[in-house]
């Protein structure tokens, strides 16, 4: 009797064990990190919302998500200013920000920046009977619309007399540039494309001149972040696995890297 009372327990206990390490397995497995995601979505085709929808959708979009997966973590998207991302980053709001930014030197001196994801690069978009602007060098003195806080801004302040304004979105830039508030916009090449292909912008508007300043886009991270290295890796095995191909020729058609 003693002695099955004793076997008893043993096995109870042995079942006890088994089922507290399955436990500790499952909580693992359960409970992904949170990823928190900054982005500024008046900039397709790398981060919009289609009308009427929450939706976040763009290659940049579609990027991150890949990027979560990658790390096993659940990715957040959260909607703000171009100019509040950097600060966002710093106050610790938010974990990345991906939004299309350029890698500059000042921002590098600002935040972590990861390896450059896209080749990008500057372009004047003027009405379509503009005749007068054939590119940057005959902006000196006019007006130009742009978004606060962009590398468009910062190349828009350098013309020569320019009366800038500056703008929290782009869906706002293009529309001073359609009701002739400006004389032109400097906006990212692919972003000024994508417009005249797509957003309404074949009608009125197109680009003059040559692509200015090449620029690479880097998604951003607080200054030393422990992340910025778990992302670069991540980066770097959706290249390696094709991931980050069929994201680029989803939204740019041939691949080109
Ligand atoms: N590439 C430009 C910059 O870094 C413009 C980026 C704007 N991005 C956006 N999501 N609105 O300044």
């Amino acid at each position: 009797m003693k002695k099955a009372l004793v076997l008893m327990m043993t096995l109870l206990m042995a079942v006890m064990m088994v089922a507290g390490c399955g436990g500790g397995e499952k909580k693992k497995a359960e409970a992904p990190k949170v990823l928190r995601v900054g982005t500024e979505p008046t900039f397709a085709p790398f981060e919009f919302q289609k009308e009427g929808s929450k939706e976040f959708d763009g290659f940049d979009m579609d990027l991150i998500r890949a990027i979560g997966k990658q790390l096993n973590m659940k990715v957040e998207i959260l909607n703000m200013g171009f100019d509040a991302l950097i600060p966002a980053l710093n106050a610790g709001n938010i974990d990345v920000a991906a939004a299309g930014m350029s890698i500059t030197p000042d921002r590098q001196k600002a935040v972590d920046m990861s390896d450059p994801y896209y080749v990008s690069g500057l372009v004047v978009v003027v009405n379509k009977d503009n005749e007068a602007v054939k590119n940057v060098n005959d902006l000196g003195n006019k007006g130009i619309a742009v978004q606060i806080g962009t590398t468009g801004a910062e190349r828009a302040a350098k013309v020569p007399g320019a009366k800038v304004k500056n703008f929290n979105t782009n869906a706002e830039v293009f529309l001073e540039l359609k009701n002739k508030g400006v004389d032109a916009v400097i906006i990212d090449k692919p972003v000024a494309e994508y417009f005249l292909a797509t957003g309404g912008g074949k009608d009125y508007a197109k680009i003059v001149g040559d692509t200015m300043e090449a620029e690479s886009y880097g998604l951003s991270l607080k200054k030393n972040s422990p992340l910025t290295k778990d992302i670069n890796k991540a980066l770097l095995d959706l290249k390696k696995n094709g991931e980050y191909d069929k994201l680029y020729s989803k939204w740019f058609g041939a691949v080109k890297k």
